[in-house]
């Protein structure tokens, strides 16, 4: 719900638990009020501090700079006296910079309205959620600034975004333009990102909040292994269950940045948005700039609750298509078990033996097209090598359905390796920089998909190749950075547009292909989780999480996705030990467990699986049936970080009706003379009776006295509790 108090001029914004605040000042200027625990009243303009100067009480005057510099504006401008992190600013024909944002008008109206060209969640049912736009102008250049804002009725969320419109006479450029700003006036707070690595994605971390910035950002052009794009801002004392969440999460794939700082007056002021690295876009007369959104969540209990509010908006409002609350078949990718070294016939092995243990769909990755037989040619001639794959797609797809299989596909679209057709006829069609020779990474360029007849053409090779046989399944592959980036058809003034025109490109193909194709599964990757990200997500209801796919690694990586992303977004696969990344050997089980927890599927060689290993294939499979809507759909509690203890993992998924819950465990590393571990469960109805493995349990029992786990021998150990109302 949202509404405006005329008489104070405050904007409130709720949803069901929180409320946001802001109000206009006399001279028009938003200022941010308030954003936590949902409040019942409007008449809270005093919090601007209207009347108080930050100079000492003796001074007598009130100046714009110094103002400028201590107000908790909605969206601060850069150049005219706020000398902290601005969300927008200019360049004028004059070279100038500087502007000045004013009240102009605003309306509310139910439901949402897409943005264009951008991912952003949505909604199909207008009482789901309502929306705020309010204009702002800046008299001098006659920029308007549209700031929106949605409220969900079903979900603790607010999103905004932003778009810029130039409504004077001259062309002017923007050089930044953030899509939120969030003032928080508490002490010692402390920072959460999701740092990590390729083969270490989202690796929570934790860090004091001091005077100065804590920044988290990408520039290369996706999301990123590096950095992801979420921040929270998190009381001292906050844990799973307790304390104060303040958290974005970024609706974008390519560049970012997320910003923290406190000031000298203790205010933090976070933003994020589209980072201004790297980004001009002119603004002819009349031309608008739509920035992408980003989602808010405050929690006043802790990480949990902020980890069930993303996990539901996402599920609710993020992800769409035919898969959305499907059941996802599980998978064998011939990945691990093969690399480029395959042909039908060792695919049609690891099928037939894939099919005998109840797995559904086939996927053939990398080193199906072209000459590929190493990763130093061939992309970008999406053609079936048919001498690895006689007959092509059309018939390995025949001989897998008959053996009641789906089939599916790796693809790397945006990308040409030198050596390539590709390339040889069109070398003009990669990224680069006038005079300079473009910089290979895994001996490939980055096609240039902000011309649009190059992103055309690139879709016209990949729905030939889905056409011509029974895909059933796409993944999306994009395996560099962007570097070199620059365009041989745009002038001068718009190279500094080309990073997101390439993003817009992405979107644009993923939108054609998820249309043209509505009950295609489309799973992105990105060097295993290089863009798992909320655009990402909007296209594509799957993402690979991380290249690397040993049982214990993943535990950290899992806990950090799983911390803002749904389970079922998660692609988690069990895979052949020792494993390839770490060497470490792990129990077949384990590896089960551990992948039950994302989208179910298995990366090995099949046919060389001992009978012991292959004989749990089956059981593996039909649990992953019996659990995988309440894994999909279960609000999920976190008991215990490996990351943090060192020791063991444990989390939970309970349904929304609290009659059954799953408990994941993992013993990480056995100690000896140890007694049983005592674990309190969380997410049950405390009045309730439950059931485990035969013996009963009042939920408040289980969530406050505890539960104990069995003592395990061995390292890497697992424990799988189904949790079953009985009364
Ligand atoms: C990177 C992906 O993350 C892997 O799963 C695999 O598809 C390779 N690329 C293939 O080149």
């Amino acid at each position: 719900m949202i509404q405006y108090d005329n008489q104070h001029q405050v904007f409130k914004l709720d949803t069901p638990n929180t409320s946001y605040v802001f109000g206009l000042t006399d001279r028009s200027y938003p200022g941010q009020i308030y954003y936590g625990k949902r409040i019942g009243d409007t008449d809270l303009m005093y919090l601007l501090r209207e009347n108080e100067r930050p100079e000492p009480p003796s001074v007598l005057r009130r100046e714009k700079a110094g103002y400028f510099d201590f107000y908790p504006m909605e969206y601060p401008c850069a150049g005219i006296g706020d000398g902290r992190e601005s969300c927008i600013n200019i360049r004028t024909l004059d070279g100038q910079e500087g502007l000045e944002l004013n009240y102009v008008s605003h309306q509310i109206f139910e439901g949402k309205k897409t943005l264009e060209g951008l991912p952003a969640t949505w909604t199909d049912n207008a009482d789901s959620c309502s929306t705020l736009e309010i204009t702002l102008g800046d008299a001098v250049t006659g920029l308007r600034v549209i700031l929106s804002y949605t409220a969900f009725t079903d979900v603790d969320a607010i999103t905004r975004s932003v778009r810029v419109e130039n409504a004077g006479e001259r062309s002017l450029y923007l050089t930044k333009a953030l899509s939120a700003c969030l003032h928080v006036e508490q002490e010692n707070l402390e920072v959460i990102t999701l740092p990590g690595s390729w083969s270490r994605e989202r690796i929570l971390q934790r860090q004091k909040l001091g005077y100065g910035s804590l920044v988290t950002e990408s520039i290369r052009g996706i999301s990123s292994h590096q950095d992801h794009p979420f921040m929270a801002l998190v009381s001292e004392n906050c844990t799973q269950t307790t304390g104060d969440v303040y958290a974005m999460n970024f609706v974008y794939s390519g560049n970012f940045i997320a910003k923290a700082s406190r000031d000298q007056f203790d205010q933090v002021r976070m933003v994020m948005g589209i980072h201004p690295d790297h980004f001009c876009w002119k603004l002819e007369p009349g031309d608008s700039f739509q920035a992408p959104e980003v989602v808010l969540v405050y929690s006043d209990e802790g990480l949990g609750k902020m980890t069930r509010s993303f996990h539901s908006l996402y599920r609710k409002h993020l992800i769409r298509g035919y898969w959305k609350d499907r059941q996802r078949p599980v998978l064998i990718n011939n990945w691990e078990a093969t690399y480029f070294n395959f042909d039908t016939e060792k695919l049609l092995a690891i099928a037939r033996e894939a099919a005998a243990g109840g797995i559904e769909m086939l996927v053939v990755d990398d080193g199906w097209f072209g000459c590929r037989s190493n990763d130093d040619s061939s992309l970008g001639d999406w053609q079936v090598n048919e001498k690895k794959l006689p007959g092509g797609f059309t018939y390995l797809a025949q001989e897998v359905n008959k053996l009641g299989m789906k089939l599916g596909i790796w693809v790397e679209p945006e990308m040409v390796s030198e050596d390539s057709e590709l390339y040889r006829a069109h070398p003009d069609w990669a990224l680069q920089l006038a005079g300079r020779e473009p910089g290979q990474c895994r001996a490939q360029y980055v096609l240039d998909l902000s011309r649009p007849e190059i992103a055309d053409y690139v879709y016209e090779m990949i729905r030939t190749v889905l056409s011509s046989a029974n895909i059933e399944y796409v993944k999306w592959d994009m395996n560099r950075l962007l570097t070199d980036v620059g365009n041989l058809t745009l002038p001068a003034d718009r190279q500094g547009e080309i990073m997101h025109r390439y993003m817009l490109a992405v979107y644009g193909l993923q939108d054609r292909l998820t249309k043209d194709f509505p009950q295609l599964l489309l799973e992105n990757c990105s060097s295993g989780g290089g863009r798992f990200d909320p655009g990402m997500l909007y296209y594509s209801p799957q993402i690979w999480c991380s290249d690397d796919t040993d049982a214990i690694e993943r535990l950290a990586i899992q806990e950090g996705t799983q911390l803002l992303y749904p389970l079922s977004s998660i692609g988690a696969h069990v895979s052949i030990c020792p494993n390839h990344g770490t060497g470490r050997t792990t129990p077949f089980e384990t590896r089960g467990v551990v992948a039950l927890s994302g989208t179910f599927g298995y990366e090995l060689d099949i046919t060389k699986l001992s009978d012991e290993e292959k004989s749990q294939i089956p059981g593996q499979v039909a649990r992953y049936k019996k659990y995988s809507a309440l894994i999909r759909e279960g609000n999920y509690y976190r008991i215990a970080s490996w990351r943090e203890n060192h020791r063991y993992d444990c989390f939970m998924v309970v349904s929304e009706d609290q009659s059954e819950a799953l408990l994941t465990y993992v013993q990480v590393l056995a100690q000896t003379n140890r007694k049983s571990l005592r674990l309190r469960l969380a997410g049950l109805d405390p009045d309730a009776f439950y059931e485990i493995e035969g013996k009963r349990y009042q939920g408040a029992v289980l969530m406050y006295a505890g539960l104990l786990i069995p003592r395990m021998n061995g390292d890497f150990q697992t424990c799988l509790l189904h949790i079953v109302k009985v009364g």
